[in-house]
């Protein structure tokens, strides 16, 4: 997993550091992000276009891990940045991002959102629905300004991941439906005031998604479309967002490509087509989130407490669970794991590894092989870096995990550790 390693101690080494000095110098549950890993996969997507000369905006999607240092790392590589509320967007500013090169998404953005977002000086907005539409432009007009618009379309794909995180379906909250008119609708719609300039189209079909066939698919479907406005409305987008959902290998089960092949088969497919109904290619943009943190995240826990129910299973306890990776409880998501501090250790016995909520569901993986472990073992779970802090909560109030970045033998403290004083921050007394 990345640039993990093992050192003389005989410990897990991550991004140089000793995974078992972090737990003692930032305590547990801990999230380690590798810098290195996630710099490599921002230059891997960034790469694949420059190589073949296209014009890109690889933009980070947030949602997948959002906190200031994210944010400033993602613009030392060079990224745009894909936000979904007004959360993130002040998380954005806050780290100093360059508002031009934000792109503001979701369903159901608020007017306090959009109109934060037009007085910052947004990049782009990827207006999904008819109501929204309206409204931006009515808070346009009234702020006499224009804001670039991309149409978040559904280009009715099927992709084969989780159901819950498949979006480009017909059935979808998200987005005009390509199919039946609606995208046109909102084109001819848009097209028709000042305000918007509409830099093009937008879709995303999913999430942890292997193949590469669904994004040519969507491609297609898309360019189609795209030929016929240019006849009918004389209309021709200069921009082409796939959105992101390209997938990590979270277990041995999972066989990723590698970023710059799904990039190089998408500008394949898009001057294939675009060719084809004689369209200028446009540029063409993708939104990554997973893909660029995800397996540089590990999370470092101190195991506990163990239950033998004679046989049938031995459970191991750690000092997190659902509330810093909800995924195994919400998406069946499956992670591997060792012991940080004895990684080569021969596994002598199988165990599922609990975490502390009160919920039989808080199960964090269940049959892992493992060396015989007890209290004073810290386990490193992999893969954790997209959608594990992004949706942490404080369930049983259990205290948010600090995070920490690792890069060429130093930690750095990124999120501190919420303590019980935060936790009662907000609550107001009875009288
Ligand atoms: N663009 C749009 C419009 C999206 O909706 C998403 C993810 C992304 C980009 C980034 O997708 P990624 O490259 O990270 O797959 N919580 C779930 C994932 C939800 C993804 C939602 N949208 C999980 O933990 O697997």
């Amino acid at each position: 997993y990345g640039t993990t390693a093992i050192n003389k101690n005989g410990h897990l080494e991550i991004g140089g550091v000793d995974a078992v000095e972090l737990t003692r110098d930032f305590g547990t549950p801990l999230y380690v992000y590798d810098v290195a890993l996630m710099r490599e996969r921002a230059r891997g997507f960034k790469q694949a276009f420059e190589e073949q000369n296209i014009k890109s905006q690889v933009a980070y999607a947030s949602k997948a891990f959002s906190t200031v240092a994210m944010v400033q790392l993602a613009n030392e590589e060079g990224l745009s940045l894909d936000v979904v509320s007004g959360g993130e967007l002040y998380t954005a500013l806050a780290a100093g991002f360059p508002s031009e090169r934000i792109h503001f998404h979701g369903n159901n953005k608020s007017r306090e959102e959009l109109e934060m977002a037009l007085d910052n000086g947004i990049g782009c907005i990827v207006v999904d629905n008819f109501f929204e539409m309206e409204l931006l432009k009515t808070i346009c007009q009234k702020k006499n300004v224009n804001v670039n618009i991309l149409l978040r379309v559904t280009p009715g794909i099927e992709a084969h991941t989780h159901d819950y995180i498949l979006t480009g379906q017909e059935d979808s909250k998200f987005g005009f439906d390509l199919q039946n008119g609606q995208a046109e609708a909102a084109l001819k719609t848009a097209l028709q005031f000042d305000c918007f300039d509409v830099l093009g189209l937008h879709c995303h079909i999913g999430s942890q998604i292997f193949e590469t066939t669904g994004f040519l698919l969507a491609a297609k479907k898309i360019v189609e479309q795209m030929a016929g406005w240019k006849n009918e409305l004389g209309f021709e987008a200069k921009v082409l967002n796939l959105g992101g959902g390209f997938g990590i290998r979270y277990t041995k089960e999972d066989e990723p490509k590698p970023p710059s092949q799904y990039v190089s088969e998408i500008i394949r497919e898009v001057k294939i087509l675009t060719e084809q109904f004689a369209l200028k290619l446009p540029e063409i943009w993708i939104e990554p989130g997973r893909s660029l943190v995800g397996d540089a995240g590990i999370t470092l826990y101190q195991v506990g407490s163990s239950k033998e129910v004679p046989g049938v299973r031995k459970y191991l306890a750690i000092d997190g669970g659902m509330s810093d990776n909800i995924r195994p409880a919400l998406y069946q998501a499956k992670y591997e794991a060792v012991l940080a501090n004895k990684p080569l250790a021969r596994t002598s016995e199988t165990v599922s590894i609990a975490g502390k909520c009160c919920e039989s569901g808080d199960m964090l993986i269940w049959d892992l092989p493992l060396p015989e472990a007890g209290k004073e073992d810290i386990l490193a779970v992999f893969c954790t870096g997209a959608y594990g802090y992004s949706m942490s909560n404080n369930y049983n109030r259990l205290p948010r995990p600090a995070v920490v970045f690792v890069e060429k033998g130093k930690a750095i403290l990124v999120v501190k550790r919420e303590s019980y004083e935060d936790l009662v921050r907000l609550d107001l007394p009875l009288k």
